[in-house]
């Protein structure tokens, strides 16, 4: 089944739709051959040499010992999320002033201005836009930040105009707890804004830190990318962050199901709304200290394990093959 086109976009619904949002008049698509990601490289920078997403290979990262935990300020208060809408290419929520985000290898603090989702379709076909060593997660959702609260528009000017967190999401049969249900209660939403450029207002319930739960905020992948959307702006340091948030199959499923691309209310479903991942070409990642220990934790224990077996099979007068 193949998603309507869109088409005419207006310059409003895209300056609301988020860090993948669009800043082209035009149309693009996800889910058919004619108009989806295959076809973007002609539209704005989409076929330059450092695109987003990317499968981050975990080997290949380098670590820096300077990049510890990102700060967050005000993302525990829930009166942040004002405004739900539908923009017929990911759900966008527009965040209130006064959400900053800090920390080392930002050249400055970045200022929330609103989050969106990428999804596939339910907890069978995973949907993020970033892989890490070719895994695709259920889900994937960022969160916008532009540089000393500049504009968006201005923002674009900036090669580190914008920075983005970007969390997987995971669809789990087991999730539940407050995490599970911030999810819940927050997807209760969706079926208020199902057709295309219908919106809601939030009731203020839930906080950014309701939905990162228990995230570790150290251990990350950082690099230089580009809005994963059209005109596809090189403009973005990413922070990609490797622990998933566990959210209930239903609430994962519940996306697909209520939200659709076009302003029918029986259109087509939106899903698949991810672009695969781009070449790294002569990028470096990133990875942050937090990664480190824990790899070489787990490499030393691997390396003990492989000592105890072939000391224990000599023991046996056995000689390992
Ligand atoms: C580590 O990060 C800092 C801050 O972004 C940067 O100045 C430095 O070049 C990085 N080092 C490596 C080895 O990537
Ligand atoms: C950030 O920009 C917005 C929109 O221009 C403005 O309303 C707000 O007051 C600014 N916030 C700060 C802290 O400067
Ligand atoms: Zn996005």
């Amino acid at each position: 089944m193949a998603l309507a086109r869109v088409q005419g976009i207006f310059a409003t619904v895209l300056l609301l739709s988020g860090a993948c949002y669009a800043a082209v008049e035009g149309s693009w698509c996800y889910d058919d051959q004619v108009c989806g990601p295959t076809t973007w490289d002609s539209l704005g920078h989409c076929g330059d040499g450092r695109q987003s997403p990317i499968n981050i290979i975990s080997v290949k990262a380098v670590f820096n010992s300077t990049l510890g935990p990102v700060h967050l300020s005000g993302y525990d208060n829930y009166k942040k999320l004002i405004e739900m809408k539908n923009t017929g290419k990911t759900v966008y929520v527009k965040l209130k002033d006064g959400l900053f985000l800090s920390g080392n290898g930002l050249p400055d603090v970045y200022t929330a201005k609103g989050i969106h989702f990428h999804w596939g379709n339910g907890a069978a076909h995973p949907g993020s836009e970033h892989c890490i060593d070719g895994k695709q997660y259920s889900m994937e959702w960022h969160i916008v930040h532009t540089r000393n609260n500049l504009s968006i528009a201005e923002a674009m000017d900036d090669p580190q105009g914008i920075a983005v967190l970007a969390f997987f999401v995971q669809a789990s049969d087991t999730a539940k707890g407050k995490t599970a249900k911030a999810w819940d209660s927050f997807s209760k939403n969706l079926p208020k804004i199902a057709k295309k450029g219908s919106d809601t207002d939030l009731k203020s319930t839930v906080s950014l830190l309701d939905l990162i739960g228990p995230t570790n905020l150290a251990r990350y992948y950082r690099y230089g990318g580009s809005l994963t959307t059209p005109n596809c702006n090189e403009v973005v340091i990413w922070t990609v962050f490797t622990d998933p948030i566990l959210v209930p199959s239903k609430v994962v499923a519940f996306f697909p199901f209520n939200i659709r691309s076009t302003d029918s209310s029986v259109g087509p479903h939106l899903y698949n709304n991810f672009r695969p991942p781009q070449g790294l070409n002569n990028r470096t990642v990133e990875a942050s200290s937090f990664l480190k220990l824990r790899s070489a934790a787990s490499r030393n224990s691997q390396l003990v394990a492989f000592v105890l077996l072939i000391s224990g099979v000599s023991a046996l007068g056995v000689l390992p093959i």
